[in-house]
Parts: C-alpha cells; sequence; structure tokens
C-alpha cells in the first residue's frame, strides 16, 4: 500500500458506490441504500413515533414495497410465518375501515394502510393452542419493523389498535383462522411525532437484575 493511504471503511466504500449507482442505476448498491446511508438503526429507532396526520401525496409503491420486505424479516417460531398483510389504498375500503377504527384521524387521512395480520391456522398446525399466541408475537414484530422501516424512509406511520376486528375481518374479508392485528397507516407526515401524553417510565424502574424486584 502506498504511504498516506488508509484502507476505505465500509461507510465510504458505500458512499463512493452509492454516487457510482446514481450514474449508473442498478449497479453496485441499489437506489434506495444510497438514500439511506445517513440513517443509522440508533437514529432511525430515535425517531420513531406515532404521526398521525399524512398530506395527500402519495406513497410510491416501491416504498410500500421496502417495507413489506422488511416486515417478513422478523423472527417467527419455527419460522412458520403465520403473517399476513392487506394493502388498503381504496378510498371507499379506506373510508370503511376508518368507521372500523372509530373514526380515528390516522385512518382516514393515511393514503395507505397496511394491515397486518396473523394466521392463526399457520401457527396451531405446529404449536395447538400456543399457536394463536405465537402468531400474534410473529405478526407484531413484523409490523414494528414496518414502523421503523417507514421512519427510514421518511414516512410517517401510527400502530391502530383500537377497531372492531368483527368490523375490519368483514370490510376486508379475512377468513376466520386470519385475526387483524394492527392497521398501520402511512403517508408523508403532515405533523412531527406527537409526544406520548405520558412520560417513558425510566429503565431502573422496569428492569430487574436477575430475579423480580433485584436491582
Ligand atoms: C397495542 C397498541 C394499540 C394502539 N392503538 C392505537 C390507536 O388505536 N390509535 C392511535 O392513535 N395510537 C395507538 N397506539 C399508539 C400508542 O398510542 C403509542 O405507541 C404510545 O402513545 C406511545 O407513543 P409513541 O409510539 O409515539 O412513542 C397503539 C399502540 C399499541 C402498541
Amino acid at each position: 500500500m502506498h504511504r498516506g493511504w488508509k484502507p476505505l471503511s465500509r461507510r465510504q466504500l458505500l458512499q463512493g458506490a452509492a454516487a457510482f449507482s446514481l450514474l449508473t442505476p442498478g449497479l453496485i448498491v441499489p437506489e434506495a441504500e444510497a438514500e439511506n446511508l445517513e440513517k443509522s438503526f440508533a437514529w432511525v429507532v430515535k425517531h420513531r413515533g406515532m404521526v398521525r396526520a399524512y398530506t395527500t401525496d402519495p406513497v410510491p409503491e416501491e416504498k410500500i414495497q421496502r417495507l413489506l420486505r422488511y416486515a417478513v424479516r422478523a423472527p417467527s417460531a419455527g419460522n412458520l410465518q403465520p403473517w399476513e398483510f392487506i394493502v388498503v389504498k381504496n378510498p371507499e375500503v379506506r373510508t370503511q375501515l376508518t368507521k372500523a377504527a372509530m373514526n380515528q384521524n390516522a385512518v382516514a387521512t393515511a393514503p395507505v394502510t397496511i394491515v397486518t395480520c396473523a394466521d392463526i391456522q399457520r401457527m396451531g398446525s405446529e404449536y395447538g393452542t400456543r399457536g394463536s399466541f405465537f402468531s400474534l408475537v410473529d405478526a407484531s414484530f413484523a409490523t414494528l419493523l414496518i414502523l421503523l422501516g417507514a421512519v427510514e424512509q421518511d414516512l410517517g406511520a401510527c400502530f391502530v389498535g383500537s377497531y372492531n376486528s368483527e368490523e375490519v375481518a368483514t370490510v376486508l374479508g379475512l377468513p376466520p383462522h386470519v385475526r387483524p392485528v394492527g392497521l398501520v397507516t402511512i403517508g408523508y407526515p403532515a405533523e412531527q411525532p406527537q409526544k406520548p401524553k405520558t412520560k417513558k417510565i425510566p429503565l431502573k424502574k422496569l428492569v430487574h437484575v436477575d430475579k423480580w424486584g433485584e436491582t
């Protein structure tokens, strides 16, 4: 190696490759990876917060697809992957979902809602009664990846869990073994993430060492 030359870091290599790929799309690194070089995991986690109002701008399909690809990277008991996703954009279906979710603003204004669902049967075939619990855990992990992915892609998102399950199932035509988990409303933010009404409980009140109550 020449004197004065240092090996390039992975970040520098990616940046160089990203710049090159902007000139030659599709080569070296996908464009989206280039866009997201600045956002660390810590940044994404820190900036995640529920956004409940959106502009009317449509969410590009590639962003939705990216969120779904993130979702299926979630851990899954026995890797049975009980999750299913209904991507809702149709204005009529959105209106029906809004009603099923007590007219919440997030559902009403989001150009896209991904309804994350759990297939209880797929999990139950392997894990019996425990399967129902596992399928909800797995679908929740997948849902969190969508929420984090939205931050990474400069989108706003909200997890809406207060809805009438039967109504949502009817609107979406879900079979009986598929349960809705969350309505994940997504769009370009028309507001900053809202500050929760309550403060985060300090870690020292939540963490126990070796046994309950020991700090
Ligand atoms: C199980 C569950 C159900 C929720 N349901 C709703 C809901 O129906 N509507 C809503 O606006 N937010 C809902 N939230 C979001 C919470 O209100 C939010 O996560 C909490 O206030 C903390 O704020 P943060 O996520 O911005 O940190 C729900 C969150 C969870 C985990």
